[in-house]
């Protein structure tokens, strides 16, 4: 396993709409054990492919240690078919270092996906797990939680998200 660079706000691969997942190989299996690796390295509860430079749509979720009902799971092409509810809550993202926003979400929600056999799968995720696979979900359609906080949230945190963008852009 291998813990990978997280890419930063101003990378292109995090505006993407990434690419369907069609082959379900050992090398579909060792991208999602160097994604948790990489997840566990920086304490975060979720990570996109696109967050380590892959344009592939798959997901990792981890928030047990903190949250409860929010199991260890990866999933590949993800798509979140029902959405119930909302609440409103504070987020951050290992892609924007040193920023937090409030941003509303569903509730209860039910992901269709695949396994990393391929094997369709519905999941039900309420809460904190419904945040964390749908801030997850954002990342693999190139969106991001600070296109969703309010427009004077987001006015208070253009000049960071500029420098950020900037610095990202050098060091690419
Ligand atoms: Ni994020």
């Amino acid at each position: 396993m291998a813990v990978l660079p997280i890419t930063k706000y101003g990378t292109p691969v995090l505006r993407k709409k990434l690419a369907d997942v069609t082959v379900f190989d050992d090398n579909l299996k060792k991208i999602v054990d160097d994604m948790f690796e990489t997840m566990y390295e920086v304490r975060g509860i979720g990570l996109a492919a696109n967050q380590v430079g892959l344009d592939q749509r798959i997901i990792v979720l981890d928030g047990s240690a903190h949250y409860e009902g929010c199991e260890k799971i990866a999933l590949v092409n993800p798509d979140i078919i029902e959405m119930k509810g909302e609440e409103w809550m504070v987020e951050g993202c290992l892609s924007i270092p040193g920023l937090e926003g409030d941003v509303a979400r569903t509730t209860e929600i039910i992901v269709k996906a695949q396994d990393l056999d391929g094997k369709d799968v519905l999941i039900q995720a309420t809460d904190m797990q419904a945040r964390i696979f749908q801030h997850e979900c954002d990342h693999i359609n190139g969106k991001m939680y600070v296109d969703r906080v309010t427009p004077s949230a987001r006015t208070l945190m253009e000049s960071k998200l500029k420098k950020l963008q900037k610095q990202t852009e050098q060091s690419l």
